[in-house]
């Protein structure tokens, strides 16, 4: 391939900078020449390219957000719009494209591939939650910034002897919530993957508690479960201690990748351009067990991924 195209797609995530510079300098390297599509699969729709060279991505590696833009498209699920993207891709002559995005992407990803445009998926997306790798580019930082934020939190809870019941992101998806729910000691966790009795997973927890001379509580709930506000209700009604609900909203999605999200956002990138060098399409590049490997991305898709029940578990016993 002499020319290919990178976009970034979804929701936005800390280390997709990192991902389009290191697709932009290794196709350059290797003689391509390298289109950025800005906002995604629109852009493809809308003509709206603009070409990288290998200074065009200095100073993004720290940056969070993507240079490129991002957006969910619906245009591009009806065939009218993957035809116009179509004609965009052979007007500049673009041989491939490497999708930095999520499950949703992967699936534009598989039906450009299916129209002739090979395409290579990178998972970026904070939640963790692609079905087909054990990690996604920005979870790391998402996961430190929610740590850094609920131990803000810890610090008022403890001086009002307060409960606190948190929002988290992830609508499928519970990973941020249960590794964040460890790591800030939470009394009680409440994730989408595993059906919660609130009477007896959380309010009869702080009872317990409160019987070890406990006075202060963090609830971390996934936004997928929801219901922060009466939850934040019952739990004052029922345990008789003056409680408060945040959400901790889109904060979560932004600030500068972490040393993991660069390095691991460097290395798909890489990867995903190598692949298209050999002609290679219809792939998204992983992490499975440690390695980055690359799978079909229809079979990837139809992966299935398990919630991690020993950590739940862990959690469960420890944070009494
Ligand atoms: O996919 C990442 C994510 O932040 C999810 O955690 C959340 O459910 C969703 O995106 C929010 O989407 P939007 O930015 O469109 O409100």
């Amino acid at each position: 391939m002499k020319t290919i195209g990178v976009l970034t797609s979804g929701g936005d995530a800390p280390g997709m900078n990192a991902a389009i510079r290191a697709v932009v300098r290794t196709a350059c390297e290797n003689g391509m020449k390298v289109y950025g599509i800005n906002r995604g699969y629109q852009g493809l729709i809308d003509d709206d390219l603009v070409e990288l060279n290998i200074r065009s991505v200095s100073d993004i590696i720290h940056r969070g957000g993507t240079m490129l833009y991002s957006a969910r498209c619906l245009a591009f699920k009806e065939e009218e719009g993957m035809q116009k993207a179509i004609e965009t891709c052979k007007k500049h002559g673009i041989e491939g494209i490497v999708v930095i995005g999520g499950d949703g992407s992967f699936r534009g990803a598989r039906d450009l591939s299916l129209r002739g445009i090979p395409c290579i998926g990178i998972p970026g997306t904070i939640d963790n939650d692609i079905v087909s790798s054990d990690y996604t580019i920005g979870y790391d930082t998402c996961l430190n910034t929610i740590m850094d934020m609920v131990d803000r939190i810890r610090d008022t809870v403890e001086s009002h002897s307060r409960c606190f019941v948190v929002e988290v992101m992830g609508n499928r998806c519970g990973d941020l919530t249960l590794n964040s729910g460890i790591a800030v000691g939470a009394t009680a966790i409440v994730i989408p993957e595993i059906q919660s009795d609130i009477e007896k997973h959380v309010i009869e927890r702080i009872r317990r508690t409160q019987k070890t001379d406990k006075k202060h509580f963090i609830i971390m709930v996934a936004e997928g479960v929801g219901g922060v506000a009466d939850l934040a209700k019952k739990i004052q009604e029922e345990c008789g201690v003056e409680t408060r609900s945040t959400v901790l909203g889109h904060v979560q999605r932004g600030g500068s990748p972490t040393a993991r999200d660069r390095v691991m956002a460097s290395q798909m990138g890489y990867y995903a351009v190598k692949l298209l060098m050999q002609g290679i399409g219809n792939r998204v590049v992983v992490m499975k067990d440690d390695k980055i490997v690359d799978y079909d991305i229809y079979e990837a898709l139809t992966m299935t991924k398990e919630v991690d029940t020993t950590l739940y578990q862990i959690a469960h016993e420890i944070s009494i």
